[in-house]
């Protein structure tokens, strides 16, 4: 009890728990917009991977006449998995679907690790994998990549063999933008461990590795409808999962967890998922033409991406400086300057506009850097 008798619960915390780093979330952009007295509008938002297209227009039509908001979902969720089996070929009984793929990722940890239990991390990539090994309490291996990003594929088999029941990996991998190849996955799958392939920008690189599911027990695949589909701020994410795990996920998973909103958003996307597709093929296509600008910075390096977004390494000025500078001019990127990512940014694809814009501005910056 404290001096001024009111109990506290703060001593009760799990103990690993205190130790946890802060994650670092995005700023919030309309807290942005309003320090720099701007309108939201007026922010080119590009650090968050996001959709520059938005969501499909039948989205806020399935979800404007929509009039079950009152009831709960079906904790079956039998519509949207036959739905979401159909566009990503796998059986209905086989997916899964939650409040984003983080929600998904989090499933995978709460199926598999015991405190003290290893996972395989190979950054620089997703800050969930880790973030995740924390709340669990597992161990981290971390097996840094290569200097290109290639994973160093001798050192995770050799933390496999050593007992690590997990690794996390995402293809394309955010922010490095390299995929993994399926021989590397295969390799991986034949360990005894559980590989969980997150997938979150694969409609942007047009590769999965669900088809590897047909001969592979230990395989997850991971996907959302966040960045094809525009829904990131929907929440709304599906686990393929093997088939003899399908029983014991519905009795870990939190019922009801896929909101009638998300249900109806999915359901509407899957419909118009020829638009939404074609807006992938602009965002590839404008991703090509940033990576071409920014090259002609000649300071400004960018690395080539099979996802929505480019990551830059930066010669001459800190990425922090360069990031502050973008931003008082009102354009949101990423930085990072970390032992696996020195003085490297990532900007997310936007429209044209956000292309022309995040350039000029870099142009700008550079010419008063030496
Ligand atoms: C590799 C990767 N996985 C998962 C996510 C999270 O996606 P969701 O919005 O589906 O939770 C992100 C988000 O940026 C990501 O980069």
């Amino acid at each position: 009890m404290s001096q001024d008798g009111r109990r506290s619960a703060r001593g009760l915390i799990r103990p690993h728990l205190n130790d946890l780093p802060p994650y670092g979330a995005m700023e919030s952009v309309a807290a942005v917009a309003k320090e720099l007295g701007l309108d939201v509008s007026e922010i080119s938002k590009l650090d968050g991977n996001e959709n520059p297209y938005g969501a499909s227009p039948k989205v806020a039509s399935a979800l404007g006449g929509f009039s079950g908001y009152h009831l709960y979902p079906d904790a079956g969720q039998t519509a949207v998995r036959e739905a979401v089996g159909r566009y990503v070929g796998a059986e209905p009984e086989q997916i899964v679907l939650g409040s984003g793929s983080d929600e998904m990722l989090g499933m995978a940890a709460t199926l598999f690790l015991d405190p003290g239990d290893a996972l395989v991390n190979a950054p620089p990539t997703f800050g969930m994998y880790e973030f995740l090994a924390n709340i669990h309490n597992a161990r981290l291996v971390t097996v840094p990549r290569r200097e290109d990003f290639a994973l160093d594929l001798p050192a995770m088999e050799r933390a496999l063999d050593e007992g690590a029941k997990l690794v996390y990996l995402a293809s394309p991998n955010n922010p490095t933008g390299n995929a993994v190849q399926p021989d590397e996955i295969e390799r991986l799958l034949g360990h005894d461990a559980v590989v969980v392939i997150d997938e979150a920008y694969a409609e942007f690189a047009g590769e999965s590795a669900v088809g590897l599911m047909a001969d592979h027990g230990n395989l997850i695949v991971i996907r959302t409808f966040s960045k094809w589909a525009g829904l990131a701020g929907l929440r709304a994410g599906y686990a393929v999962v093997p088939t003899d795990l399908v029983e014991i996920v519905w009795r870990a998973k939190v019922p009801y967890n896929l909101s009638v909103a998300s249900e109806q958003a999915i359901l509407a996307s899957l419909d118009d998922a020829e638009t939404l597709l074609e807006n992938v093929r602009l965002v590839v296509e404008e991703r090509e033409r940033l990576r071409q600008r920014l090259s002609a910075t000649g300071w400004v390096r960018p690395y080539p991406s099979a996802g929505n977004f480019v990551l830059c390494e930066v010669r001459g000025i800190a990425a922090r400086d360069v990031r502050e500078r973008l931003r008082a001019r009102g354009i949101l990127v990423r930085y990072f300057d970390e032992p696996a990512l020195r003085n490297c940014i990532r900007i997310s694809v936007g429209l044209p506009r956000d292309t022309d814009r995040v350039v000029d501005a870099l142009s700008e910056i550079g010419a008063t850097v030496g």
